[in-house]
């Protein structure tokens, strides 16, 4: 039997240079190794054999089906190549057919702006503090001289967790004091971006997720006209340096005092359309002195140091830019929208 072992070794060993093809190759394999080939046959009938002979037997069965194993998977590979080659040559495959263009990802219109205005504050010395979007009521309202069942919490519809006291956060302006406490008692020159949650009745012109940019200077002698003239800087670098900007008094807890902040309509140029509603001036931020409240429970003195401080929302600048009329395309996630950008 290690006879006919032996010759089904040579055998298969020549028969192989014949297979030309991959379903010639095919054969050669179920032939030899395959389930039912004929070393499988023969290490079947071992039983036949003495005891004493069976295990060099199996062993060399299994050398034997190793290497025509190896024979075979470079067979394989030459056939593969042979095949790719003759393919080539006769035109099978046109080479010159121009690829299959791959998707690209683009930036997000919301992180378009984004950067935009974080290059500007950062061009005017504004670094980038990032905090929590998961805050506590504390920070979020208390701190900022909005106590518990003040009437002005109405402003923030705000998200609560299971947690008491742990909220998502209503506007990056708890960030304020996050800064204020890392940096006291030196300036401070901080913008933080970030996401915002809002428990609103979604429409096409609120959402309950999206960004705010905060803004704060903090030293020893900043005053409104600081706030004023670095806004406009602002507004002119990212809207259009021919733009007019106007502050309009307003009403935030955390400053005083507040006001809003306006531009010259960038649709219309100031000439009434439906974007600014016939006014001729669009809404852009809001802002203020910070609040002696709000520098004291941050680790300031406001007897010795003032700030400023602002909030805008990048998803309502990207829509005035482009007109976009509702904000739920943001995080619609709709490509034929997000690819114009
Ligand atoms: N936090 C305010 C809001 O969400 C926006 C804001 C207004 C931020 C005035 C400020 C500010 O820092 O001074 O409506």
């Amino acid at each position: 039997m290690l006879d006919q072992l032996e010759k089904l070794y040579t055998n298969a060993c020549n028969e192989i240079e014949t297979a030309t093809s991959a379903p010639a190759l095919q054969d050669w394999e179920s032939r030899y190794i395959g389930r039912n080939g004929e070393i499988k046959v023969l290490l079947r009938s071992v039983g036949q054999l003495p005891a004493e002979q069976r295990a060099a037997f199996g062993k060399r069965a299994n050398e034997i089906r190793d290497e025509l194993t190896a024979l075979h998977s470079r067979r394989e590979e030459l056939i593969r190549q042979r095949e790719l080659a003759h393919s080539f040559e006769s035109g099978e495959i046109d080479v010159t057919l121009p690829g299959r263009p791959t998707p690209m990802g683009g930036i997000h219109p919301a992180n378009q702006t984004l950067r935009e205005i974080t290059e500007i504050w950062a061009d005017m010395g504004f670094q980038v503090f990032r905090t929590r979007e998961v805050e506590d009521d504390e920070t979020n309202f208390e701190l900022l001289n909005i106590p518990q069942h003040h009437p002005a919490r109405d402003m923030w519809d705000t998200f609560h967790t299971t947690t008491p006291g742990v909220i998502l956060r209503t506007h990056t302006s708890p960030g304020q004091i996050h800064a204020m406490r890392h940096f006291a008692p030196g300036p401070i020159r901080v913008i933080l971006p970030g996401m915002c949650y809002r428990y609103e009745q979604i429409s096409t012109r609120k959402e309950i997720q999206f960004n705010q940019v905060e803004g704060l200077a903090v030293g020893t002698n900043i005053r409104l006209s600081d706030l004023k003239g670095t806004m406009t800087s602002f507004l002119h670098r990212m809207l259009g340096e021919d733009k007019k900007v106007r502050f309009r008094s307003s009403y935030f807890p955390f400053t005083e005092p507040s006001m809003e902040v306006d531009v010259e309509c960038i649709i219309c140029g100031g000439q009434g359309c439906s974007v600014c509603k016939y006014s001729g001036w669009l809404e852009v931020a809001g802002c203020g002195m910070v609040h002696p409240v709000v520098l004291r429970n941050g680790g300031y003195d406001p007897a010795t140091h003032s700030g400023f401080a602002f909030g805008m929302g990048p998803e309502r600048i990207t829509m005035l830019k482009h007109d976009i009329k509702d904000i739920r395309y943001f995080w619609g996630n709709d490509l034929r929208f997000l690819e114009q950008f």
